[in-house]
This record gives structure tokens, sequence and C-alpha cells, in this order.
């Protein structure tokens, strides 16, 4: 199995099923033996798990926005610099749960932050590294929060986290946004439905990426 290796993100909405996917499509990978490394944002290094506390816990509930923006920038400094930069030269594919676009997503369109300055941050976090593909799980708002309280009712000890706590207008100004990025940035975006069948997301994601394999 030759080929460069590549940078892929997943996006969405909460409930969007983007985790299931990169669970998936990692053991597509292992079973083709190309070297690959599943990681996630906020939380991909140990420094970063300790923001993504923060950032998620409800209790935080007077999180400043331009505080909440910054941790997302730490967090994604540290991960760039200590996993993702590293996986990549050493020829691992990269398969990461959220990146950079969640940033402008939910801290610039729903919560409002300067977009531009969440760009330059965004520059500076990633030192200029873009996904080569970017699969946005594209799902109704309504749909996506009812599976992500029956996930957390499945598993009681998490609990709603401070996003999900949102209400439905700042996830349809999230969902809104990505949809308005796909489209901004066609090139790297693959906008898949993610009120299919997991096995058919599965097949899509699978057929977009076989260019790269
Ligand atoms: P997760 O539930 O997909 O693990 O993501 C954690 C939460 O963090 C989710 O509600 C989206 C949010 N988030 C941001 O608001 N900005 C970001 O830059 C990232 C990476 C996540």
């Amino acid at each position: 199995v030759g080929g460069k290796a590549r940078f892929i993100t997943f996006e969405g909405i909460e409930g969007c099923g983007k985790t299931t996917q990169l669970r998936r499509l990692a053991k597509r990978m292992k079973a083709r033996g190309i070297p690959f490394l599943l990681t996630r944002e906020p939380g991909g290094t140990a420094i970063g798990r300790g923001i993504r506390n923060i950032l998620l816990d409800a209790r935080n509930r007077n999180l400043a926005p331009l505080g909440e923006l910054m941790l997302y920038a730490a967090d994604r400094v540290q991960h760039v610099r200590e996993v993702i930069l590293p996986a990549l030269s050493r020829g691992a594919w990269v398969l990461c749960d959220r990146f950079s676009d969640a940033t402008e997503a939910y801290q610039g369109w729903a919560r409002g932050q300067d977009r531009r300055m969440v760009r330059r941050l965004n520059g500076l976090a990633t030192q200029g590294l873009v996904p080569d593909m970017t699969f946005l799980l594209d799902l109704a708002v309504e749909k996506g929060l009812t599976r992500a309280l029956r996930r957390n009712q499945a598993m009681p000890v998490n609990g709603q986290d401070r996003f999900e706590k949102e209400d439905l207008s700042f996830h349809r100004k999230v969902r809104k946004a990505y949809l308005h990025m796909a489209r901004r940035h066609p090139e790297r975006f693959v906008v898949v439905d993610a009120d299919a069948r997991a096995e058919e997301v599965e097949e899509s994601v699978l057929r977009h990426l076989s260019r790269f394999l």
C-alpha cells in the first residue's frame, strides 16, 4: 500500500455519528495495513485532555466566549505539534474527530466571535495545516440532539456537556455554518447525509477516500 499519508477530518453537529464512522474507517485502514492514527479535538494530548475537561464541564457556565475560543486554540496548538504533524511526517494517516472547522462553526458562527480573528487563531494553531479531506456528516439538529441524548442516557456518568445544553437555535447555527463552509471549500469538503444507515455512510466515506488509497 503506497501513497502519501493524508490528514482526514470529520465534522458535524452533536450526534451526527462521526465517532462511529471514525471507528469504522479505522477498522478498514487496519485491515488494509495502512498506518494511521485516530485522534480528536479537543483532547488529543494529555494537556488537551485537561483543556477538554474545562471546556465541556457543564458547571463552567461562566466561561467567557473569548476564553473558550482560546482554550480550543491552545488544545489545537498542542495537538498539531505533538501528535498530528509528527504522525504525518512518519507516514501515518491522521483521522481526526473535529479540527479547526469546528472552531469556525461553533466559536465563530454560533458563538458570534469575530470570524477573522477565529481564522487567524486557527492559522497560528494549525501552522497552516489544512485537511486533505473533511467529511461533514450532515443531519437535522433535532435528530442529532436526540441521538446525543440517547447516548448520554446510556452513559449516565457523563451527563450533558456544556454544548449539549445549548438550545436548538445554537445548534442550527452550527449546522448552517458547516454547510456554508462546505460550499466555500468544495476542494476538500464532502457533505454526507448522516441520516442514512451507518453502513451507507461508511460506503460513501470509503468511496470518496478511494482516490487517495
Ligand atoms: P465532541 O462532542 O465531538 O467530542 O466535541 C466536543 C464539543 O466541543 C462539541 O460540542 C463541539 C465543541 N467544539 C467547539 O466548540 N469548538 C472546537 O473547536 C472543537 C474542536 C469542538
